[in-house]
C-alpha cells in the first residue's frame, strides 16, 4: 500500500505521537510519519522523534513567519496529511486553507461537548455520565470540524481528573489510529 506522508504536530508529552509512530509501522496502516512539528523545545514528545529517527522541526511561535517555515518544511517533505496530537497553538486561516480537509485533531471529550481546555474538570463539574475522546477534522472553529470518530466510557462514582485523563488517553490510543484508517478507507 502507498502510505500517505504525514506530519504530526505536538507541544508536550507526545504519547499519541509515539502510539501513531508504532502503528504506522504496520504494513497495512495508511500513513507514514515523515515529520514532527513542535512549538516547545522542551517537549518530552521530541524524544520519540529522535528515538524513531523522524525528522523534527522545533518552531518558535514568537517569530512572525513561523507558519511559513512549517509550510515550507511540509512541502519539502511532500506531506499530504497532518495529525494534531496535543498541539496547543491555534493554526491561522491561511494554514487551514492551504491544508483544507487534510488536518485532523484528537480532543479529550465527546464533542461537541466540552470544546477547549480543562475538559476533565468541566466534565466532572457537569456530572456527566459518560466521557471519552473525539477525532475530528480541523476547521477555523475551535474543536468544531466534522467528527470522524468518538469513543466513550462510563464515569464511575469515585472518578477524579487524573483517573479521567488516564482512561481518556488509553481510549485515544485506540481512537486515533482507528480514525486515520477510517479517513483513508473513505478516500
Ligand atoms: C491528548 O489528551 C489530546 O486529546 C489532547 O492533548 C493530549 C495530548 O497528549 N489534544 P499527548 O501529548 O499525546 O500525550
Amino acid at each position: 500500500m502507498v502510505k500517505k506522508n504525514t506530519c504530526v504536530f505536538i507541544s508536550g508529552k507526545g504519547s499519541n505521537l509515539e502510539n501513531l509512530i508504532r502503528r504506522s509501522r504496520d504494513y497495512n496502516f495508511p500513513i507514514k510519519i515523515k515529520l514532527v512539528v513542535c512549538n516547545n523545545k522542551n517537549a518530552y514528545g521530541l524524544k520519540y522523534a529522535k528515538k524513531y529517527s523522524i525528522p523534527f522541526l522545533i518552531i518558535n511561535t514568537e517569530k512572525r513567519n513561523f507558519e511559513q517555515l512549517i509550510i515550507n518544511s511540509i512541502f519539502k517533505n511532500q506531506i499530504s496529511f497532518i495529525c494534531l496530537a496535543g498541539y496547543m497553538k491555534i493554526l491561522s486561516k491561511k494554514f487551514l486553507i492551504t491544508f483544507r480537509k487534510k488536518i485532523v485533531n484528537i480532543h479529550p471529550s465527546l464533542l461537541p461537548k466540552f470544546k477547549g481546555l480543562n475538559t476533565f474538570k468541566r466534565v466532572l463539574e457537569k456530572k456527566e455520565k459518560k466521557t471519552g475522546c473525539t477525532v475530528h477534522y480541523v476547521n477555523s472553529k475551535l474543536d468544531g470540524g466534522k467528527i470522524i470518530l468518538k469513543k466513550s466510557f462510563f464515569i464511575e462514582n469515585n472518578e477524579n481528573e487524573i483517573s479521567l485523563k488516564r482512561k481518556t488517553q488509553k481510549m485515544e490510543y485506540i481512537a486515533f489510529p482507528e480514525a486515520i484508517i477510517k479517513v483513508f478507507s473513505n478516500a
